[in-house]
């Protein structure tokens, strides 16, 4: 009877089953440590079986069997149960209602474990129901976290509290919450398969900010002192939100650097350091340094850190700029030139900051400081004057470079002033000087004679010197016949000079100077070089004299003892001689062998770039220049 009337509610899943040896009881329960438990029991037997002497019950921890001497949990024949039930354990249930629910009171860990109940309805009807109830004891409630969290995702966390005793009724509360963006908390209650749970579930959308901060849920027992927590650390997953790198910066050539790059995100990103396109270090990491040694001008550009967890990725750059001193400039060869062209010499570099860069000729500035990469210098109409020494200076802060050309103009050949002829003792001297490059050839004509004099011969002296781009030549008329009674002008000499690019002939102006003087034109900075080398001419020539008094020419070396020297200085216009007393002069008086003779001295400083514009005799006056002769016996 009591068969069937379990049967109805049952339905049909335990037709089969029905009047046998069955139990019912939740396959899992929980208690919170010092709390209690009842486990819901039903049992059934089969209908033939009829008690003996009532019906009785036993629950084992552990194990069924008593062969297996399972602690006893509790035995309503006797009061005898294992040690650590005693007094903690009481059926609630009626058995002779097939009721075997149990309680167990102030439950510790100790007691979690497997609940098995054995019917004693007397004699040999005993029985171990195989089911079991797995008690398990906390004492902490659970927290429901989802596997991932992520940011801005809506996020629900459970907190569960077993609610399994009748006497004390467990309440939830959320700890840490007050930082939360509006938390929303859904208590609930859940009873499945006879056994109750409590929970709370608290609902929000966390940011990046939330990762790793604390969360708790605490448990407690109205009118107890049974308090039980459990902290969670959130991990919210989130893209890289920052990625901090240097600021952009500068570094010497050849120094070292270390970029360093920060990523804020979880997980910890594949974090790498690109230049341009190139990447050159990775690692899975929240920084990452990049250590550049003995850095060149190449290295200067943009670096990237990327960062890269999965979740997102961000990159920031820098530029690194890589500071040296300018490069030794490209410039032109050096190169020769014919007056008149246009030139555009190239001057390029490299410096970092950009160099600065500066043509100079002949130490002077020329043109104008640019701050390109490339400055190119511009000489139109190129004049003689345009030849020199060109440097292209670099500079920037971190140092200085140049490089330099050489500039050769050439030109056709000009007079210059200094060119005439001069009445002397035994006859008339003619100087002609002209500068030209390639340096002029001069001969003397005489139209008068119509003869062309370009080297000695028995009747004329002919002494020629060059120097540079100055070419010096002289004559020596000495046949008094050769010149007019009245010393009027009847000794025309002519100067013809030449060089690649022109030729010219000139007629010399006579000067009716003081007789038996001799021009002695002295530069008057003519300085050492110059009187070494009068100094050098004169030796040679009075060595020469002392050797060949006893030779057959001793005459002709007497009778044209005419020397001429000419010195050259490059950048003085002006002509000037110094004084006869001047000491400059001493080396000259003891050339003793030649005091019978005649001796020239001339120092000749002038400008070889001069003009041809400015070459005329006309420009001689207004120059300044003095004159001395000496006179040497
Ligand atoms: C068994 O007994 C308990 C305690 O008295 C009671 O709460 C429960 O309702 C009973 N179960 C059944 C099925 O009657
Ligand atoms: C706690 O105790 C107070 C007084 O003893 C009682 O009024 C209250 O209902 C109890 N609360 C619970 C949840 O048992
Ligand atoms: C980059 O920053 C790191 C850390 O602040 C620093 O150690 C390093 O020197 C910086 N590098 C440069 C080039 O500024
Ligand atoms: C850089 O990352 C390492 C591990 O990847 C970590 O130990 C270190 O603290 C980090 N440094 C900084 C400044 O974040
Ligand atoms: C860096 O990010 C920008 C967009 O934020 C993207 O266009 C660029 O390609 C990225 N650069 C690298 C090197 O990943
Ligand atoms: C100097 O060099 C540049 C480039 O190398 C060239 O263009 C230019 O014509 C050169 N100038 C002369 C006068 O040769
Ligand atoms: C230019 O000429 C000077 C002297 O004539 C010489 O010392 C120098 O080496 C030359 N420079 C170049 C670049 O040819
Ligand atoms: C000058 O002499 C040359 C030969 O040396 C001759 O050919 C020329 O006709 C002469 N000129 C005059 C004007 O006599
Ligand atoms: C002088 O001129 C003649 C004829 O032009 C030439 O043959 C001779 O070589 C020249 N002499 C010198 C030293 O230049």
């Amino acid at each position: 009877m009591w068969c069937l009337e379990l049967l109805i509610p049952l339905l049909l899943i335990i037709r089969d089953a029905s009047c046998q040896w069955n139990v019912w009881l939740p396959r899992d329960i929980s208690a919170m440590t010092n709390s209690c438990v009842v486990i819901p029991c039903t049992f059934m037997y089969p209908a033939g079986i009829r008690p003996y002497r009532g019906i009785h019950g036993i629950w084992y921890f552990a194990q069924p069997y008593p062969q297996l001497f399972p602690p006893v949990v509790f035995k309503s024949r006797t009061d005898v149960v294992h040690e650590s039930y005693k007094g903690r354990t009481k059926l609630l249930g009626d058995l002779h209602q097939r009721n075997c629910t149990l309680l167990i009171n102030n439950v510790g860990s100790e007691h979690s474990g497997r609940y098995y109940f054995r019917a004693d309805l007397g004699g040999a009807n005993m029985y171990s129901y195989p089911d079991f109830s797995e008690l398990k004891v906390l004492d902490q409630p659970n927290i429901d976290v989802p596997e991932e969290i992520v940011s801005d995702e809506n996020l629900e966390l459970t907190c569960y509290a077993p609610d399994n005793c009748p006497d004390m009724t467990p309440e939830i509360e959320w700890l840490y919450t007050d930082y939360l963006p509006d938390p929303v908390f859904s208590p609930e209650y859940l009873e499945e398969g006879n056994s109750a749970v409590l929970s709370n579930t608290l609902t929000f959308t966390p940011r990046p900010m939330h990762n790793g901060q604390l969360l708790g849920c605490r448990v407690t027992y109205p009118n107890t002192t049974l308090v039980y927590e459990r902290l969670i650390s959130l991990d919210v997953k989130y893209a890289p939100r920052s990625v901090w790198v240097n600021v952009s910066s500068e570094v010497m050539e050849g120094s070292s650097v270390a970029l360093h790059c920060e990523v804020d995100s979880n997980p910890a990103p594949r974090i790498s350091w690109l230049f341009g396109d190139k990447e050159l270090l990775w690692d899975t990491a929240s920084n990452l340094s990049l250590s550049l040694e003995d850095v060149t001008p190449a290295e200067e550009g943009i670096y990237t850190c990327v960062g890269d967890n999965g979740y997102g990725i961000m990159n920031t750059s820098l530029y690194l700029a890589v500071k040296y001193p300018p490069r030794e400039p490209v410039v032109n060869e050096s190169m020769t030139v014919v007056e008149g062209t246009s030139l555009s010499l190239h001057c390029s570099t490299q410096g970092s900051p950009a160099p600065t860069l500066t043509w100079l000729k002949d130490g002077e500035l020329v043109g104008t400081i640019t701050a390109d990469e490339l400055s190119v210098l511009e000489l139109k109409d190129i004049s003689p004057q345009a030849d020199g020494h060109y440097r292209c200076l670099a500079e920037n802060e971190h140092g200085r470079a140049s490089s330099s050309l050489n500039i050769t103009v050439e030109y056709s050949p000009v007079l210059l002033d200094e060119s005439k002829c001069t009445v002397v003792r035994e006859g008339v001297q003619c100087v002609c000087i002209a500068t030209g490059n390639p340096e002029p050839i001069i001969e003397f004509y005489l139209p008068d004679l119509n003869i062309t004099i370009n080297e000695t011969d028995n009747r004329y002296n002919y002494y020629t010197h060059t120097d540079g781009q100055t070419s010096t030549a002289m004559i020596k008329l000495r046949e008094k016949g050769e010149r007019s009674e009245n010393n009027g002008p009847a000794v025309n000499v002519h100067c013809s000079f030449s060089n690649a690019y022109g030729r010219e002939s000139i007629l010399l102006e006579l000067q009716q100077e003081k007789k038996y003087l001799m021009a002695v034109i002295v530069g008057t900075i003519g300085g050492v070089a110059v009187i070494a080398f009068i100094i050098a001419a004169v030796r040679y020539v009075g060595h020469n004299n002392k050797k060949e008094n006893d030779s057959p020419r001793q005459d002709v070396i007497l009778e044209n003892p005419a020397l001429y020297y000419s010195a050259v200085k490059k950048d003085k216009h002006n002509l000037r001689k110094k004084v006869g007393e001047d000491s400059d002069f001493q080396p000259v008086g003891p050339v003793g062998a030649m005091e019978r003779q005649e001796l020239n001295y001339a120092s000749l400083e002038f400008d070889r770039g001069r003009s041809r514009g400015e070459g005329g005799a006309s420009g001689r006056g207004d120059d300044g220049s003095t004159y001395t002769e000496i006179r040497t016996k």
